[in-house]
């Protein structure tokens, strides 16, 4: 035989290349844990067109993705010539049931991890901290209990955790404190108790709901400065709501409804620079703390402070709020006439002033005429209601009046004597 020509020795190296990059392998410990994931899954909940049903390893499974074989459920990434690792779990929404603890899960390079909407039930699996790279958890809408392992606190790299909607207890562990890129928390609708931990290294930290869990003690001390939004309701937290909260620079929403929090509904929270919306209907504030002039800088659009026990006259400032067009203090223990200033925030608003579109002072002690100018409303134009209330002609007919007939004199005096 004679000798292959240089450039026939070039073609074949070329052609190897070429090869080589078309066709990757997915690396062993991928395939290993992507085979006790699919063995996990009990077979019953895998409908013939489901997701899961394709993976068959008799072929490569990131280089047969996308074919009849691993249509779905999967991203890869090529990140050391011809060795594919699995990047992106995505079995999302398949009504998949089993455990998801019988998985190690060895994946270095998984960013995503979406199983969202299955049936998974057991505990969630400690060896998740071994998604040494993984940036987003989705466990959400499964069947999950037992405690959040503590050791999930080390995915350096998290920056979104969903494990809402499972039926998960005991407390959300200190070490969360060390997710330090984490961005969004949800865990609402479980059965979390104790009380909610300091928070305040997550220095990237916008969102948290941890709302319908079983969350006692009083609000923590403190807080991530990036906060924008935060919604705790239906726990059972009580105390009052500390400085620290108030003093986040960047919060928007704050839902505390349907807790135990008590004391005065803060001033400062009307002179928030960047407060819209806040939510504490549902808990045991007794009054609300005048703020001075200083309220014309507040973002504030949506407040409601409805089925409290707050005393006490109808705070006027509330109708001088600049943004402020959703107001409701419906079933507190109020008196006293409906300032002016509601009804022409109602009705002709000054410059520069946002309209009330829904006004609710329904189920309190008013008393007096309705304001004049509330009378020239035309139903459906705003949300006004004065229902069960002790004022002076306030018929059903009016559509201000709705909700509820007046109370009885004797029930409006035996409240407040003075009322006429
Ligand atoms: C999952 O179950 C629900 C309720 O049983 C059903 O409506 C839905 O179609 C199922 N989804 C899939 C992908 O099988
Ligand atoms: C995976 O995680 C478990 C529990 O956290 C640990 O015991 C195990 O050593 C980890 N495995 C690897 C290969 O890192
Ligand atoms: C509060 O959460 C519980 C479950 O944790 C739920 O049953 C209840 O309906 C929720 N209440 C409100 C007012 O949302």
């Amino acid at each position: 035989m004679g000798c292959f020509s240089i450039s026939t020795v070039l073609f074949f190296i070329v052609l190897c290349a070429l090869f080589l990059h078309a066709h990757s392998t997915t690396h062993w410990q991928d395939i290993e844990v992507l085979k006790q994931l699919k063995n996990s899954v009990d077979p019953n909940s895998v409908s013939p067109g489901s997701c899961l049903n394709s993976w068959d390893f008799s072929v490569d499974p990131c280089d047969n993705l996308g074919g009849e074989k691993f249509t779905c459920g999967l991203r890869c990434d090529l990140v050391v010539s011809s060795v594919s690792r699995v990047t992106e779990l995505a079995l999302d929404q398949w009504n998949y049931s089993g455990s998801l603890t019988s998985v190690s899960w060895n994946l270095p390079y998984l960013q995503n991890l979406d199983i969202t909407n299955n049936a998974f039930s057991g505990l969630v699996p400690e060896s998740l901290s071994n998604l040494t790279r993984v940036q987003r958890v989705g466990l959400s809408g499964n069947s999950l209990s037992g405690s959040i392992p503590s050791s999930l606190g080390s995915l350096s790299n998290l920056e979104e955790l969903y494990l809402d909607n499972n039926f998960l207890e005991g407390e959300i562990p200190q070490s969360f404190n060390g997710l330090k890129n984490l961005k969004r928390l949800e865990f609402q609708g479980n059965q979390i108790t104790g009380e909610f931990p300091e928070l305040d290294q997550l220095i990237n930290l916008n969102f948290i709901d941890a709302s319908d869990n079983a969350i006692s003690g009083e609000l923590p001390a403190s807080y991530p400065a990036s906060l924008i939004e935060l919604t705790m309701r239906n726990n059972s937290i009580e105390g009052n709501i500390p400085a620290s909260l108030i003093g986040l620079n960047f919060v928007q929403v704050i839902d505390l409804s349907h807790n135990k929090l008590s004391g005065s509904v803060p001033a400062s929270l009307f002179t928030h620079p960047s407060l819209e919306q806040l939510t504490l209907s549902y808990n045991q504030f007794g009054s609300v703390q005048e703020p001075g002039i200083s309220f014309q800088n507040s973002q504030l659009i949506a407040a409601d402070l409805s089925n409290n026990e707050i005393r006490g006259l109808l705070p006027g400032f509330l109708g001088l709020m600049p943004r402020l067009s959703s107001l409701s203090l419906e079933n507190n223990k109020l008196s006293g006439m409906i300032p002016t200033q509601y009804a022409l925030k109602m009705v002709f608003p000054g410059e520069g002033v946002s309209q009330f579109e829904r006004l609710l002072l329904g189920g309190n002690y008013l008393f007096g005429p309705i304001p004049g100018p509330l009378l020239d409303l035309k139903a459906g134009s705003v949300t006004v209601r004065l229902g069960d209330n002790c004022l002076y002609r306030c018929p059903l007919r009016l559509f201000l009046c709705e909700g509820g007939e007046q109370k009885s004199l004797s029930e409006c005096q035996a409240f407040g004597p003075i009322i006429p």
